[in-house]
């Protein structure tokens, strides 16, 4: 791809990107029905190249929805006990939809990847919104954590080498959801590119350093992991869709549309190995 966001190099599909650091959208695509093997080639590595792809007016059933998911792995299931997000009436889909009863908030309005706290979290997940609210809120912002982490510098990127963190899933989805340790800095198993792994949502300390200093480090990273340079702002239209890179980007869904409807479906990818240290 070059570097004016243009799509030379792909011959099926068309991908535009969003921001210079993270988001593309996907165009010449149909995923109301299976893809070639060209255009699914060239999804995944528009996939790899842009942390999240974004498509447009797919009017997708649950059918079309996980078949895309299973392109990349296995569907996987919700690690936390209580969850904003409720069943659908197909088991591998979950139901993402907010209204004027959503009193007690939203999902993931708050700087996170998804489900951290599992021993292996989500490769990513597949949001797709028939319906968006009518004031124009509800967007979803997405960060680059390979920008966050190429933008430290030298001396605390080895300042962090060899560091964990405990992703404490008990502190979001309550009782009996996994704890699980994970490096700060992570490699990415496809790109191969070093990217931070915590964020200021489920994770208090770092591991091997004294108390104090773990909560203010992390409390650093957590605060410039939300740069503005390094993040895109997706608006949602009906019939769109985000599928995200959860192993290298996070993102927070504004909650700015109370009492308005937001609705739609989400499919969650498993993913294939603990995170590996960078
Ligand atoms: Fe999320």
């Amino acid at each position: 791809m070059d570097g004016a966001g243009g799509n030379e190099d792909y011959r099926a599909i068309t991908v535009t990107r969003c921001s210079p650091r993270i988001g593309a959208e996907i165009g010449n695509i149909d995923l109301t029905r299976p893809l070639s093997e060209l255009e699914l080639a060239e999804l995944k590595r528009a996939f790899t190249e842009n942390l999240v792809l974004f498509f447009r007016d797919q009017k997708i059933s649950f059918e079309d929805h996980v078949r895309l998911a299973e392109y990349f792995g296995t569907i996987g299931s919700h690690a936390g006990k209580k969850t904003h997000s409720k069943p659908s009436e197909d088991p591998r889909v979950r139901r993402f939809h907010f209204d004027e009863t959503s009193v007690d908030g939203i999902s993931g309005n708050a700087w996170h990847s998804d489900q951290s706290c599992a021993p292996i979290p989500p490769l990513g997940s597949i949001l797709y919104m028939h319906t968006i609210p009518p004031n124009r809120g509800g967007d979803t912002v997405f960060v680059s954590m390979y920008a966050a982490y190429e933008a430290l510098s030298d001396r605390m990127k080895s300042y962090l080498e060899g560091l964990t963190a405990l992703h404490d899933g008990v502190l979001i989805f309550g009782d009996g959801t996994p704890r699980s340790e994970h490096p700060v800095v992570v490699r990415h198993p496809e790109s191969g590119r070093k990217s931070l792994f915590v964020h200021g949502t489920a994770i208090r300390w770092l591991n091997g350093l004294p108390r104090d200093e773990g909560i203010a480090i992390a409390r650093y990273l957590a605060e410039h992991a939300r740069t503005p340079e390094f993040s895109f702002r997706f608006r949602w239209e009906p019939h769109s869709i985000a599928f995200w890179d959860n192993r290298c980007c996070h993102h927070y869904a504004i909650n700015d549309y109370f009492p308005h409807v937001r609705s739609g479906y989400r499919v969650q990818i498993e993913g294939h190995a603990p995170p590996a240290p960078g």
